[in-house]
């Protein structure tokens, strides 16, 4: 359905990616801190085992496992991963992780107290057959009564307004401040885009651009809840920014026992 390939373009991301944050380490520390506050709502207190299954270079997985959790880790692109792994290794802290796409996931049934999909990556899933196929993964690497999280952006309101670019948000480097943005181009469908994703490097008196294009269904969440639903989930519940404190809304459900 696209012409991008998504590994193709994690793969070459992977070296720049925390480039996009403002300061990737304050974010890996803030978000996990988040998520780890909603675990606890409705695991108890933990650790917990979690499965972060699009992990790329480890942005919630090294600050959860930093925060005393077991977490095991996986993406679809190796570059990410590997990436992952070596950052992970600079913090002192251990966390097994392979590239793995979600749709196939190679773990043992019943084995996570959480599967975690973090920040827009299940929206790359372009078919409902592909996001069913994921979806039943998920579910099938859980325990009874595990909770699943996924978290995307706000596409009720961006399928409203369908924007065609993102604002700048500026990175400083020990180079300079690297500007990133997105310019999007709606399918005729409304509902899917193509990404082109600029990142600006500065270099002397000029800037190196760097472009890379992927795509996205921008899913609502009575879209997603369905998905979710249908997948043997229940408990399904919405956490917005403003409630979880989490910079995207974030789903939460748990895996129906009955539905195994
Ligand atoms: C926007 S990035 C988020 C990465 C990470 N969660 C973070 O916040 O830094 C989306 C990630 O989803 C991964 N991804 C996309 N499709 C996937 C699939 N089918 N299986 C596993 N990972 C996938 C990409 O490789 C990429 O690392």
């Amino acid at each position: 359905m696209s012409e991008f390939s998504v590994r193709d373009f994690y793969d070459e991301l992977a070296a720049d990616y925390h480039l996009i944050f403002a300061d990737w380490d304050a974010s890996i520390a803030h978000q996990a801190q988040v998520l780890s506050g909603l675990v606890r709502l409705r695991l108890g207190a933990g650790p917990h085992r979690i499965l972060d299954c699009s992990c790329g270079i480890g942005t919630q997985a090294i600050g959860l496992a930093l925060g005393g959790h077991e977490v095991v880790a996986s993406d679809l692109s190796p570059v990410a991963a590997a990436r992952a792994a070596a950052e992970v290794a600079t913090r002192g802290t251990q966390i097994p992780i392979a590239a793995a796409d979600m749709r196939r996931l190679p773990f043992k049934s019943s084995t996570f107290d959480v599967v975690l999909c973090a920040d827009n990556s299940l929206p790359h899933l372009l078919s409902a057959q592909d996001l069913r196929m994921a979806l039943i993964n998920m579910r099938r690497v859980l325990r009874n009564d595990g909770l699943l999280m996924i978290t995307l952006r706000a596409y009720d309101d961006v399928r409203q307004t369908k924007p065609t670019a993102t604002p700048p948000q500026i990175s400083k480097t020990p180079y300079g401040q690297v500007i990133t943005f997105q310019l999007w181009h709606w399918h005729e469908d409304g509902e899917r885009y193509d990404l082109e994703h600029f990142q600006l490097i500065p270099m002397q008196n000029t800037w190196n651009v760097r472009v890379r294009r992927t795509t996205y269904w921008a899913l609502t969440r009575p879209q997603l809840t369905a998905f979710v639903a249908d997948a043997g989930f229940t408990n399904i519940t919405w956490h917005t920014p403003a409630s979880s404190g989490y910079y995207q809304p974030v789903l939460t459900a748990q895996c129906a026992p009955s539905m195994r």
